[in-house]
This record gives C-alpha cells, sequence and structure tokens, in this order.
C-alpha cells in the first residue's frame, strides 16, 4: 500500500496558483523529497497532505485513510515538523515532548521512555529542562522533531527541515531522519537544497510554480537530463579526430592537450576507446569521465520560470 497517494491537488489563492494539479504516490518505506524553489508550492501541497489546508480539488490517503473523510485516523499515522516548527516556548524541551506523546494516547511509562531516548538522539539530553523559549533555532527545530516522532508514526512528513539550521543541528536532523526510516517510517520531506535531495532521498518530484515536472530517483533524473556527457582522454602522441569516429560517438573535440569525446552511451565509447588505442598502439594518459549532476536537471526543469 502506498504510505501518501494525492491525487490532482489543486489551491489557489486569489489569483494565485499555488499547486495545479499534483499528484504524488509514495511507497512505503521511501523516503521522498518534493524539491523545488522558493514559492513553488511545496508547503501548500504538504499542508493539504497533512489537512490542515483544503484543497480547491483533489483527494489525499495516508495509508488508505482519505484526510477529509476521517482526518484523526490519518493524522495518527503521521508526525508532521511544519515549515516553522511548532514548539510551546513556554515549556521545557522534555515537557514539549511529553505532551505530544500525550496528544497521541501514549501510555505515561512507554511516553517518558521513549521522549528520554528521542531527546538524547537529537543530542538534547543536557537541556532537557530548560524552557525552550532560550534555546536556538537549531535546538527547537529539533525539539519539534522529537515532538513528531514521540508515536513512531509510520509517517513522518517534514517541511524544509534543515533551512537555516547550523551544521550540527543539521547533522542530527539528518541522521534522525534515516533512523526513523531504517526502523520502518516511511518519509516525506520538502528542499531547495538539491544535494540534500541528492543524499537522503530515494525518489524525487521537482515542483516548479505549482507543478511537478519530473518525478524519478535522484539517478534517473540526472540521466534524463544529461546532454553533455563526454569523456576526456589524452594519449602518449598527437592523434588526428578521425580515430574517434564510431557509431555511438557523436563528435571528438580538441580541448587543449586532450579530446572530449561526447557519447550518449559511455559504455560504447570507453570500449570503443580502448579498441582503438589497442590498434593505434596508443597508451593512455590520462581518462576523465564527466558526471551529470541533478543540479543540471533541476536548472533545465526550473529556468525560465
Ligand atoms: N495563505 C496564502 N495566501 C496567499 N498566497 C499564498 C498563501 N500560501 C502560499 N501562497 C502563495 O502560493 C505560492 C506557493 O507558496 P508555498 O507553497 O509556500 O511555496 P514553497 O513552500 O514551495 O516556497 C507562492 O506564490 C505563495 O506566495
Ligand atoms: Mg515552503
Amino acid at each position: 500500500m502506498d504510505a501518501v497517494r494525492a491525487d490532482n491537488l489543486r489551491k489557489t489563492f486569489g489569483t494565485v496558483t499555488a499547486v495545479d494539479d499534483v499528484s504524488i504516490k509514495i511507497p512505503e518505506g521511501s523516503i521522498f523529497g518534493f524539491l523545488g524553489p522558493n514559492g513553488a508550492g511545496k508547503t501548500t501541497t504538504i499542508r493539504m497532505i497533512t489537512g490542515v489546508l483544503i484543497p480547491d480539488s483533489g483527494s489525499v490517503r495516508i495509508f488508505g485513510t482519505d484526510v477529509r473523510r476521517d482526518p484523526l485516523t490519518a493524522k495518527m499515522k503521521m508526525g508532521v515538523i511544519p515549515e516553522n516548527g511548532t514548539v510551546y516556548s513556554d515549556l521545557t524541551a522534555v515537557q514539549n515532548v511529553l505532551l505530544t506523546g500525550k496528544f497521541y494516547g501514549m501510555d505515561k511509562t512507554v511516553r517518558e521512555r521513549r521522549a528520554e531516548e528521542i531527546i538524547a538522539r537529537l543530542g538534547l539530553s543536557e537541556r532537557k529542562n530548560d524552557i525552550v523559549r532560550t534555546f536556538s533555532k537549531g535546538m527547537r527545530q529539533r525539539i519539534s522533531i522529537a515532538s513528531a516522532i514521540i508515536h513512531s508514526p509510520p509517517l513522518l512528513i517534514l517541511d524544509e527541515p534543515t533551512t537555516g539550521l547550523d551544521v550540527y543541528s543539521r547533522r542530527l536532523v539528518i541522521d534522525t531522519i534515516r533512523q526513523m526510516n531504517s526502523e520502518g517510517s516511511t518519509v516525506l520531506l520538502t528542499t531547495h537544497n538539491i544535494e540534500e535531495a541528492n543524499a537522503l532521498c530515494s525518489d524525487i518530484s521537482i515542483i516548479n510554480s505549482g507543478k511537478i515536472v519530473a518525478t524519478g530517483s535522484p539517478e534517473k533524473l540526472k540521466k534524463t537530463f544529461d546532454t553533455s556527457r563526454y569523456i576526456e582522454i589524452s594519449f602518449d602522441r598527437t592523434v588526428g579526430p578521425d580515430i574517434f569516429s564510431a557509431p555511438g560517438i557523436n563528435r571528438a573535440e580538441p580541448w587543449g592537450d586532450k579530446w572530449r569525446i561526447y557519447s550518449d552511451d559511455p559504455d560504447i565509447a570507453v570500449k570503443h576507446l580502448v579498441h582503438v588505442a589497442e590498434r593505434e598502439k596508443l597508451a593512455f594518459v590520462s581518462i576523465r569521465t564527466s558526471n551529470p549532476t541533478l543540479e543540471e536537471a533541476f536548472v533545465k526543469l526550473t529556468e525560465g520560470a
């Protein structure tokens, strides 16, 4: 069963179409990322998925439960960390975490044990009895996450969980996301940070101007938009361009003291180059392949918007 299934979500604010026909399916067990620039519609989509914002049209199911028809059942299955977190400033760290445990109907001894464990995991044991008002942004975000995961939700939803955090908090947040996933939680997160999406997510939807423009694994997205793959080589003596011509090689370009060989299929190109080198008794001095980046894919998909 899909952990999240959203069909044809749409939301307009006045004249702005914030979310324009967005559908996603998130298989159980995955870490799914919504990647897009600011204003793309990520938060609006998350708010509809978590049931805090009613869509103009479309529907959302969380492990099969319709969020509009049965919000309580759906919400029991999620832990949500909204864009700016939610912490009670006048409570201590541990009180914040215990309070959500209580909301979720957890038994007192269970929630106390779990709160201790999560607070330690998030590096807050020493500050657990301090009032949250005095905490840094990173510490508040860690409390927000601790509160959201106290009941070990099968679905964890985080809206830009690391934006604006210090390096230490960021690492703890990412480690916690990974750990929750390895313990069985499906994760849905949003980010405008391509490297983060690449490092964390098994699947990504790129969203721009309210629309999903591509979906797939980071590797697949890199490949789809890879138009500029080449192999850069040099031999121990000067060669002409004609030795490179072969099926599967698009063109060869002199590049300083090297050659750049453009190909849609690096496997064919490398095998051809080895063959040529043997035939012509050339020795490789250097060989390097270009790697497509997710950044290139992202820029191509969102440029001009
Ligand atoms: N409550 C609101 N009222 C009016 N416009 C909104 C509201 N929420 C979001 N928007 C607009 O919808 C668009 C998408 O916003 P948002 O979902 O917050 O994007 P993201 O989270 O990707 O940065 C933006 O143009 C934003 O200004
Ligand atoms: Mg947002």
